[in-house]
């Protein structure tokens, strides 16, 4: 198969342990079901991705990740998670450099660089977040910012690699405060990506989402836009009817172009059904 997947990551960021997690699972599988076409991604904390993975075995459109990991595999690192722990666990995929990670952990470029470049080489898909802060955005900085973001990881990467990366474009001032992008701001920024990437001949094959204060509302409007290929999505992810809601009514909005990544055989490991 030779289709861009439409992609529905939910990030739980500090949310649901292991019962809740599981509980939303099963209320969950009874709303939605598999549908061509679309793969939808959890980010649930690091001590609930075993019951998760556990709960969604026999999902093939399903795929469980985590939310941050360590770019060295052991070592002295107290708080730390190894990207082959995560595995463990059931982890196919890992978010970098999420906004939060970076303005309130501190995260930096180069440390995005070797996370994503860790992940690689371990064979778990990165979901590699840009975006800038509002002083950026009212500075009139957006597109550096950007460019620098993306070219700390570009620079980090040979060309083959960039086709297993997946990014979000996510502007700060948007996450988790209500004021979402317009689509058109979205679909400029998208372009703005896609135009670095195809400086590397990557364009094409890396699916760019778009992140923050995505909802049931206005999911639709966002996906009309050939340039989004998913969304990542935190508050709107938590409740399972509600998340739900968030991809039966952004699948219906989509139409997509033909040509170009296929999630599923992508991912390093294959979906939720392939694990042990
Ligand atoms: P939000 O978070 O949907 O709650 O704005 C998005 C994110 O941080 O990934």
């Amino acid at each position: 198969m030779n289709e861009r997947k439409l992609i529905f990551a939910a990030n739980w960021k500090m949310n649901h342990g292991a019962a809740e997690a599981q509980a939303f699972a099963e209320k969950f599988l009874a709303l939605t079901s598999p549908a061509d076409g679309r793969s939808l991604w959890f980010f649930p904390p690091a001590v609930s991705i075993a019951a998760l993975t556990a709960a969604m075995k026999g999902r093939p459109d399903v795929t469980v990740g985590a939310q941050n990991v360590h770019w060295e595999p052991k070592g002295a690192y107290t708080g730390g998670i190894s990207i082959p722990m995560v595995m463990e666990a059931g982890a196919r995929l890992t978010l970098v450099g999420h906004s939060e990670r970076r303005h309130l952990f501190g995260e930096t470029d180069e440390q995005v660089g070797r996370k994503t470049r860790a992940a690689l080489a371990a064979g778990i898909t990165p979901l590699v977040c840009v975006g800038e802060t509002l002083s950026e955005r009212d500075g009139g900085r957006t597109e550096q910012v950007i460019v620098r973001q993306i070219g700390a990881v570009l620079g980090v990467l040979d060309a083959q690699a960039w086709h297993k990366v997946v990014l979000a474009y996510e502007p700060v001032w948007a996450i988790g405060t209500g004021k979402n992008a317009t689509p058109d701001d979205a679909a400029q920024i998208h372009e703005l990506i896609r135009m670095q990437l195809g400086r590397r001949g990557v364009s094409f094959h890396v699916p760019v989402l778009y992140g923050g204060s995505v909802n049931a509302g206005n999911v639709a409007s966002l996906l009309t836009r050939p340039q989004l290929d998913g969304v990542l999505v935190g508050g709107a992810s938590l409740d399972p009817a509600g998340w739900s809601d968030v991809i039966v009514r952004g699948s219906q909005a989509k139409v997509r172009p033909s040509g170009g990544w296929d999630v599923s055989s992508e991912l390093g490991a294959g979906s939720q059904e392939d694990l042990p």
